[in-house]
């Protein structure tokens, strides 16, 4: 394989088919079940001022999803880390998102087996992406919180990172009919879940709370709860009732698209504190300086 100069793709690399091409050109085929079934699993990592976060991590959930789907690609995790590395040297890229997908491939015309499909593996590494616009981030992200249901862990097991997103899709319609930013969904018992793309986080008399369950056991999540450990924030993963958030001096979101984001009001209500709060404020310093950690960097092989 022909790895690519850096910054020969603006804009872009993608990996796809065993080469690297221009994101424009990366396809995939009609009759793929990763399309048709949503039969797919991905992870996306984050490279800040030239180094991955936690690359580690992503790659130990992205190939423990991968065995829990019966996913087979023809690459290694350390041909994996190089693919990644690559993709974003190629877009000569210091601040990126950098994703990792398998689908299942096409099987033989006809065919119902997904045994008998080909698994296909893609990468590709972009301009980092905030959830949030920054303008939202200072000016306040609005909280919608929907009754929809999160799909069942029952159904879809929450920890393998999916595509299963309708509920996530349309619980953002309802919020924006009601001029909110974003959403969060419930799960079967009307306690909080997670929303399109970010853990959800609950301040209230000092205490963080977030859902133990029925959710994407996200990295940076992860980090949250380390870095309460470290900062002696008392943290508890618990099922939290939504009515909750309506009365919490403070709420946070967590992903690797904008890390630690403040939210400043729930449907319209602002919080009790005024937005961001003390707890929220810590935890977001403290995320972005552990990014300067050895620990949990890996310097872009540009
Ligand atoms: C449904 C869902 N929950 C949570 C997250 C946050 O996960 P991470 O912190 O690993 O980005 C994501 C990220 O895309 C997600 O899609």
């Amino acid at each position: 394989m022909r790895e690519p100069q850096t910054g020969e793709f603006e804009g872009g690399t993608a990996f796809a088919d065993g080469d690297f091409v221009p994101l424009s050109e990366a396809k995939i085929s009609l009759f793929d079940w990763g399309f048709t079934r949503s039969d797919a699993t991905y992870d996306v990592a984050s490279v800040w001022n030239g180094s991955f976060f936690r690359l580690d991590d992503h790659l130990d959930r992205f190939f423990a999803s991968m065995d829990k789907l019966r996913f087979r690609i023809p690459y290694t995790r350390a041909q994996v880390r190089d693919i990644l590395h690559a993709c974003v040297r190629g877009a000569d890229l210091k601040q990126a998102y950098v994703a990792m997908v398998v689908t299942r491939g096409v099987p033989p015309r006809g065919a119902r087996d997904p045994r008998l499909a080909e698994n296909r593996f893609y990468a590709y590494a972009l301009p980092y992406v905030w959830i949030a616009s920054r303008d939202k981030q200072l000016s306040g992200i609005d909280l919608h919180v929907s009754r929809r249901q999160r799909i069942s862990p029952a159904s879809v097991d929450p920890t393998i990172k999916n595509y299963h997103w309708l509920d996530l899709v349309q619980s953002l319609f309802d919020a924006y009919d009601q001029g909110r930013d974003t959403s969060c969904v419930v799960d079967a018992d009307g306690c909080l879940t997670e929303g399109p793309g970010f853990n959800v986080f609950v301040v209230r008399d000092g205490t963080v709370r977030t859902a133990h369950r029925g959710v994407l056991e996200g990295i940076s999540r992860r980090t949250v709860i380390e870095l309460c450990a470290r900062l002696g924030i008392p943290l508890r993963e618990q099922p939290i009732p939504v009515d909750d958030l309506r009365d919490a001096d403070e709420i946070f979101l967590s992903s690797t698209g904008g890390g630690v984001l403040p939210i400043a009001r729930i449907d319209g209500q602002p919080l009790r504190l005024a937005f961001p709060g003390p707890v929220t404020t810590r935890l977001y310093d403290a995320y972005w300086a552990m990014h300067d950690e050895a620990a949990y960097s890996d310097p872009v092989r540009y």
